[in-house]
């Protein structure tokens, strides 16, 4: 963790030498100076948020923080991986550090939240298989006291046009409902199989996660789903004495292909990382790991470890249904003004507000941080969005 606090070593400082920087020429000249091409943007004046580079090796590391932390928030779904950033403000703030106005494209990966690995471990999905979006997160970072603190977050994603997919490839497997009775059934069939093979222990399904269907040699459906320890055994035919409330311990991978004379089931199960004992309040302990000078007995006594500050959901992940979906082909309709809607403001004064971070600091005195209305339609950094790394333009927001 000191490690990854030693690469935002120069942040501060590079900020004030831009400031200095500025003092000696024009806005405008500066940028000539950034970026050859194009015409260099105006800031509005006055503005305390400044544009950064999306390529800026700094701020991709802001990136990847602040997609960890909104992983880490989600109780549901898949893993989100980063595309690109496609836009970054950075407000430096006199002894509080910075807050960073992001803007990330993001991709669902094939790892669900619950396996807690990290998105470089989770292997890519298929095309016609992607949901893709954009998050937008103030991240909140003062390297002296090394703080680093998701402060908002929300994203919106979108799976791929089937539309568009299906024109490419008419025979990939398409999504299905996940509450669709065939898929409920490959689940269910699959997970049967699993637990015949491993008889002292018996799993009953939690939910459905993801399910597409396909034609093979007759209808086939593929499903993942979540998977709870049940206490029934095979022997006992029906019991139901399940802990309704009993977290998901695994997610499994099912198949069920039918072919006119025999129906071929296969399924894998991984099972997640035990929970440390007594870690009952996860998002609490997370946090104090970003804070890794902190020591637990003094924690104790300045940040009360039930502050709603902490604990109280920072975003969420908003699912929209594909861009295409439910349109006529021949239809005059045209994609949205904003494909991807995402809103993310902890003020809407236009001259921006304070917001109590002292839960963050040790210290007994309180601490401010000051939030600004989430840029929006401003002229951004000429090197944004940022190079994408080969991401298939069909799963890149606009
Ligand atoms: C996040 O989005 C939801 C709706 O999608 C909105 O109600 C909420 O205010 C947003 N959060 C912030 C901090 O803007
Ligand atoms: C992004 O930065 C890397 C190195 O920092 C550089 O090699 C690459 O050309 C840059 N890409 C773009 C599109 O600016």
């Amino acid at each position: 963790m000191i490690s990854t606090f030693d690469r935002f070593g120069s942040l501060a400082s590079s900020r004030m030498a831009l400031l200095r920087l500025l003092v000696f020429c024009t806005l405008a000249a500066c940028y000539m100076a950034y970026s050859p091409p194009g015409p260099p943007p105006p800031l509005p004046p006055n503005h305390p948020l400044h544009p950064l580079s999306c390529n800026d090796s700094q701020v991709l590391a802001v990136a990847d923080f602040a997609l960890q932390s909104i992983n880490r928030d989600q109780k549901d779904g898949y893993t989100l991986s980063l595309s690109r950033v496609h836009d970054v403000w950075e407000h430096y703030q006199e002894n509080m550090g910075s807050v960073y106005y992001l803007t990330l494209d993001v991709l669902e990966t094939g790892c669900h939240v619950l396996s807690k690995k990290a998105p470089k471990d989770c292997g890519p999905r298929s095309l016609h298989e992607s949901v893709y979006g954009q998050c937008k997160a103030m991240f909140h970072i003062n390297k002296p006291n090394r703080v680093l603190y998701l402060l908002a977050y929300n994203c919106t994603l979108r799976p791929v046009s089937q539309k568009k997919i299906h024109f490419m490839c008419p025979d990939c497997p398409s999504p299905f409902d996940v509450s669709d009775p065939e898929v409920l059934e490959a689940a269910t069939e699959s997970l049967a199989k699993f637990n015949s093979e491993n008889p002292s222990k018996q799993y009953s399904l939690v939910k459905v996660t993801r399910a597409v269907g396909q034609w093979v040699v007759g209808p086939s459906y593929f499903v993942d789903y979540l998977i709870k320890e049940s206490p029934c055994t095979q022997s006992q035919a029906s019991c139901s004495l399940q802990p309704s409330d009993s977290a998901p311990v695994g997610i499994c991978h099912g198949s069920v292909v039918k072919a006119p004379l025999k129906k071929f089931v296969s399924v894998t199960c991984e099972f997640f990382e035990p929970k440390v004992p007594g870690d009952v309040n996860p998002d609490v302990t997370q946090e104090s790991k970003k804070l890794p000078s902190v020591d637990k007995a003094s924690q104790k006594n300045t940040a009360p470890t039930n502050s709603p500050s902490i604990t109280a959901p920072r975003g969420s992940v908003q699912r929209l249904p594909d861009l295409d979906a439910g349109k006529l082909d021949d239809s005059k309709e045209k994609i949205p003004k904003e494909a991807f809607p995402v809103q993310l403001d902890l003020t809407t004064n236009p001259q921006g507000d304070t917001l109590d971070v002292s839960f963050l600091y040790l210290g007994p005195e309180e601490k401010k941080l000051e939030v600004w209305p989430f840029p929006r339609n401003q002229p951004r950094f000429p090197a944004c969005p940022g190079p994408e790394g080969g991401t298939n333009p069909l799963i890149l927001p606009p």
